[in-house]
């Protein structure tokens, strides 16, 4: 068997790897603070980006080894000029099922039609609060208005199941997921609370500031209406969804800290700079870009040289990201520079 034949990525636990988050740029018009620093961010100069050729090329190489499913994440995804152009290469890629963008929602509303008619499926858009105060303490900027407007103006363009993703921190956000909860109730949008990890630019996370899915559980169900688990048809998806007994609504929570889910996971990533790394946690990145960028650029010698890369990173997979463990050092990279 060569490098280069179609055979799964399967890791040595046995996790097939099919999903791939693609960062299109470390770029951002926010400045979360779990996320990104607060000032003097270095952001990678535009000729270290992949282009959309480039990422579009390793996509099929991932996709012949089984990929099917896409995210497209940042920084923000909608900062990158053109963006359309890319979903509409990456959406006749063969054997790419799901393509799928996670966004802030600050330019949505400029955008939305036309990643719909690009070929972009979901959408997943960032709101943790309903509040601007709350919205401009996380994320030192102002525009809680623009993104209800981007949600508003992606269920115009016509995306079904859009998903809302609120992160959840103990002592700031407690106060935010009834409302949250009622509003996607109300706008039939799905909501998933994602516990907040130690990816944040700052290096401040601390284990007392998860608010976990249990205790969000228990303020829902008083709040609102008991919740009742719903069966899990796809194990590799990190949320547990829950419904409201009351019918109306589902909700899920990302639980990688109280619950960690990696025994499941089939999660790649290629950052904008075009390095493969094979979990949110890793220490070390595969260079893609290099491969991308050497020579022969359409012959089959540095495909196989990509496939290779990417087997080399999904053997070299850890079992677990390791938080909460003595050994356990938060990546060199915050979220913005790995993609979301
Ligand atoms: N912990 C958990 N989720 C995070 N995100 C960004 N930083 C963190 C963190 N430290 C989430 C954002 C967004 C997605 C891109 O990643 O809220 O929904
Ligand atoms: Fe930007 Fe998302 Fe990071 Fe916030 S979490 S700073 S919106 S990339």
């Amino acid at each position: 068997m060569t490098c280069s034949s179609n055979n799964p990525l399967v890791d040595s636990l046995g996790r097939v790897h099919t999903n791939l988050r693609i960062s299109v740029t470390d770029r951002c018009n926010l400045r979360c603070f779990y996320c990104m620093p607060a000032e003097n961010v270095v952001f990678r100069p535009r000729h270290e980006l992949l282009t959309f050729e480039e990422i579009e090329r390793f996509v099929r190489v991932a996709a012949r080894l089984g990929v099917n499913k896409v995210r497209i994440s940042g920084g923000e995804p909608l900062v990158r000029s053109e963006l359309p152009v890319l979903i509409r290469c990456l959406a006749k890629v063969p054997g790419i099922e799901d393509l799928a963008l996670t966004t802030n929602g600050l330019l949505l509303a400029e955008q939305a039609e036309d990643l719909k008619s690009a070929g972009l499926q979901r959408l997943n858009i960032s709101l943790d609060t309903l509040k601007e105060e709350t919205f401009q303490q996380i994320s030192r900027r102002t525009g809680l208005e623009r993104v209800l407007e981007g949600i508003f103006a992606a269920k115009e363009a016509g995306f079904e199941k859009i998903r809302l993703n609120a992160i959840a921190i103990r002592g700031l956000t407690e106060n935010e997921i009834v409302p949250l909860a009622k509003f996607a109730r109300k706008h039939d949008l799905e909501l998933r609370f994602i516990e907040f990890m130690p990816l944040d630019a700052d290096q401040a996370w601390k284990p007392e500031e998860v608010l976990t899915g249990q205790s969000m559980r228990e303020i829902l169900s008083q709040a609102i209406a008991p919740l009742q688990p719903l069966s899990r048809a796809d194990l590799s998806q990190p949320a547990v969804d829950y419904r409201f007994t009351d019918g109306r609504g589902t909700i899920g929570f990302i639980n990688p800290i109280s619950e960690p889910f990696c025994g499941n996971c089939n999660r790649l990533r290629l950052t904008s700079e075009g390095q493969v790394r094979n979990c949110l946690f890793s220490s070390k990145e595969w260079d893609a870009r290099a491969l991308l960028r050497d020579g022969d650029t359409s012959g089959h010698d540095s495909d196989d040289r990509l496939t290779q890369l990417l087997r080399d990173s999904v053997t070299a997979k850890l079992p677990a990201h390791g938080i909460g463990e003595v050994d356990f050092h938060p990546p060199q990279r915050a979220m913005y520079q790995i993609g979301g």
